[in-house]
């Protein structure tokens, strides 16, 4: 199945990584979901396309998940891949000062969120019959890294790649293909204001604090969204691979 012919959910589509693989979507494929919490508000082009459609709503609850799920299968009769880009490290504290419901938001935001979205996406793809279906999730380096003052995002994230595995095994007898991409730090609108807000606040340079952000990595150079687009388009595609988290650090072990 040609991805011109697919339709496709993607989740966190007004976040930093989310909104270009939107735009660089939106020009290949059938139909594009698009969800996040906000309104896109200057997403008036896209919106006017008919196969684009935004919904916003918080993919936390569970009844808001469900709903949408069923909303698409009503609207467009099908559901191809879902591109899962929610998730962040929302908070900074040592373990012994985390507070536990900041805890428990870390791991629904990037774990538990993803889990549902998994079983909706397998509930609904394996109507598909032989042509199955594609689900993506975007993992972290710091599933195993360890990242300062992250430690619940390092453990959903961990628990992430868990669930990627057990999901493709699971899934398998559908033709649905379960992946990652775990990328390092990466250069999104958002990361760049913060770079120069650091910057100014702490009186050090911006290309200073890139390269402590960029070191370990063995390619010089900044992520940027775009980058990932390759490994995207191979993965919501693919017929072979399953299973697969795959590292977009630029050569950072
Ligand atoms: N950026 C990086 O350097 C980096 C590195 C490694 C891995 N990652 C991973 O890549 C993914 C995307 O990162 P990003 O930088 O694009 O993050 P981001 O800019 O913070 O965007 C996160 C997206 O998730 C949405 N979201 C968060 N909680 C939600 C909820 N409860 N319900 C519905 N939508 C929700 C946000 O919606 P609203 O904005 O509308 O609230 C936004 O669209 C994340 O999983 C992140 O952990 C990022």
């Amino acid at each position: 199945m040609e991805l011109s012919e697919k339709v496709i959910l993607l989740t966190g589509a007004s976040g930093g990584i989310g909104k270009p693989i939107l735009e660089h979507l939106n020009k290949n494929v059938k139909v594009l979901i698009g969800s996040g919490r906000k309104n896109l508000q200057d997403f008036t082009r896209i919106k006017e396309d008919e196969k684009f459609n935004y919904m916003p709503m918080d993919l936390n609850s569970e009844d808001n998940l469900k709903f949408l799920f069923s909303y698409i299968i009503e609207e467009y009769g099908r559901l191809d891949v879902m591109i899962n880009t929610i998730g962040g490290s929302l908070y900074s504290h040592t373990i012994e000062d985390f507070p536990i419901e900041e805890y428990d938001k870390v791991i629904d935001t990037n774990l538990k969120t993803a889990f549902m979205l998994t079983k909706e996406s397998i509930k609904y793809m394996k109507r598909n019959g032989d042509q199955g279906g594609s689900i993506l999730h975007f993992v972290s380096s710091s599933s195993k890294d360890v990242s300062h003052n992250k430690a619940p995002y390092g453990i959903a994230k961990a628990g992430l790649e868990a669930l990627i595995r057990y999901s493709a095994s699971e899934a398998a007898k559908y033709n649905i293909k379960v992946n990652g991409i775990s990328p390092t730090y990466v250069f999104t609108e958002r990361h760049e204001k913060e770079i120069e807000v650091q910057s100014r606040r702490t009186n050090r340079s911006v290309a200073e604090i890139e390269e402590k952000i960029m070191e370990g990595q063995i390619l010089k150079r900044k992520l940027y969204p775009k980058d990932i687009f390759p490994l995207v388009d191979l993965l919501i595609q693919t017929e072979v691979i399953t299973g697969k988290i795959y590292d977009c650090t630029l050569g950072k072990t």
